[in-house]
């Protein structure tokens, strides 16, 4: 295995910790260790609890060591969200110095992008560029080389409160596990879910975790919008233990097994049995009741990625319409409502195929692990680190987020203000 360059990534969600350790080879990305644990000490994507926390990433970290055969890991590419996340859109111009666009304008430019004022409680986590535009040219994925005296960026700058982003650092290294990179969340379920066309083409992909809701919107290639909303899975759970008065566990369990969120696709006097508080004698309930509560939230989350679209003016852009993925997808009929309510195609996104442990693997609650892993470098085992290769089918084959830019230009634009 030592021959192998290792990768590992870790996500840590609000319902699970989940570890991903794999490697890159000529044929692709090969999964080789996967561990999944509960988690208790996050709340809406933030920490809440750091003891409970490192205990879940360590768990996880050990079952997926434990799968892969391999004795130690050292360092990983880690998944942030949470609603502090505050992501916007920027611009800089510069003049180009010689004949030639160089790295060095580009370097120059970027920095320019990303010199907007900040609060002094948030860092940067990522700038990513969407366009150059070369004096009149607009729409330049990578100028350099090109010639020309003006050089403007449009950028995408994702921002964290520090001490959230510092907790979620401090977990993983209370694990022994020495983060590489920090990501959003959902620019890594975009990597492992979305194709190059559906980016292209314009596309919003909604990561509908336990405790958030996460949104990339993609356009020509570009990430043009990112929000997490405090909103995910757990809360579809906690409706129905409310409404039915049972308690989570078993809310979790019906919402999983007999759940919908249209009522109308149901046997509308099917019933089923639950089982109550304390004990309390079971009950049957019917399951157009469960899918008016499940239907009610789905509702809600709808209109709100609805307003936030209108908000932003990016209704005219997403011509490839939404799609759904996170361990949230899952619950009946949520694309037909979504397709119902945002009047656009919706589906389910499934992580794209990869080597071993495929059929595993390819769940949407696994979107975010399997787009750190693509996005990872190698774990420190002794080897240089060495950027993210290019995935084994073809047809989704693409370079990583920064992967056309220098060594440099890529920690300019990650780095933290
Ligand atoms: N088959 C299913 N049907 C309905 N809901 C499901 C199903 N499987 C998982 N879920 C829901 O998905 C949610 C967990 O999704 P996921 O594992 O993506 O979240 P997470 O990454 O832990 O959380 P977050 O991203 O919000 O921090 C839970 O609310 C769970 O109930
Ligand atoms: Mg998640």
């Amino acid at each position: 295995m030592n021959d192998k360059k290792i990768i590992v990534a870790l996500d840590i969600g609000t319902t699970k910790v989940c570890t991903t350790i794999g490697y890159h080879d000529k044929a692709g990305l090969e999964i080789i260790g996967v561990g999944s644990h509960p988690s208790h000490g996050l709340k809406k994507g933030a920490v809440v609890n750091i003891d409970k926390t490192v205990k879940s990433i360590h768990c996880s970290i050990e079952d997926a060591k434990l799968m892969a055969g391999i004795e130690d890991v050292h360092a990983a590419t880690v998944g942030i969200a949470g609603n502090h996340i505050y992501c916007f859109n920027s611009s800089g111009v510069v003049a180009v110095k010689g004949k030639e666009i160089t790295d060095a304008d580009v370097e120059r430019v970027l920095e320019a992008a990303k010199a907007v004022l900040i609060p002094s409680d948030r860092e940067v986590l990522h700038v990513i560029p969407q366009e150059f535009r070369v004096d009149s040219t607009a729409g330049v994925k990578n100028p350099i080389g090109m010639c020309g005296s003006r050089l403007e960026a449009h950028v995408h700058i994702v921002t964290g409160k520090t001490p959230l982003i510092q907790n979620i650092i401090k977990c993983v290294e209370a694990a022994g596990i020495q983060p590489n990179d920090i990501i959003l969340q959902p620019i890594a379920s975009s990597r492992s879910v979305l194709s190059p066309e559906e980016k292209e083409l314009g596309v919003v992909l909604i990561d509908i975790g336990g405790g958030t809701t996460d949104i990339a919107v993609w356009k020509d290639g570009s990430l043009i919008h990112s929000q997490i909303i405090p909103v995910g899975g757990n809360h579809f759970t906690n409706d129905l233990a409310v409404a039915l008065k049972i308690p989570h566990n078993e809310a979790e369990r019906i919402k999983i097994n007999h759940g919908s969120v249209l009522a109308d696709n149901l046997n509308q006097s099917a019933h089923i049995t639950v089982h109550g508080l304390n004990g309390s004698k079971p009950r049957e309930v019917k399951l157009g009741k469960i899918a008016q509560v499940l239907g009610a939230r789905a509702e809600e989350l709808f209109e709100i990625i609805r307003k936030q679209i209108e908000e932003k003016n990016l209704g005219g852009m997403i011509t490839g319409g939404y799609i759904l993925t996170g361990g949230g997808a899952l619950i009946r009929d949520l694309s037909d409502l979504g397709e119902y309510l945002l009047e656009k195609p919706v589906k389910v996104g499934y992580p794209l195929a990869f080597g071993g442990m495929t059929t595993v693997m390819q769940d949407p609650k696994f979107a975010t692990v399997l787009g750190l892993l693509l996005e990872s470098k190698t774990d420190n085992m002794g080897k240089e680190v060495t950027k993210t290769t290019k995935q084994k089918n073809s047809q989704y084959e693409e370079v990583d987020l920064l992967g056309k830019f220098s060594d440099s230009l890529r920690n300019v634009f990650k780095e933290i203000f």
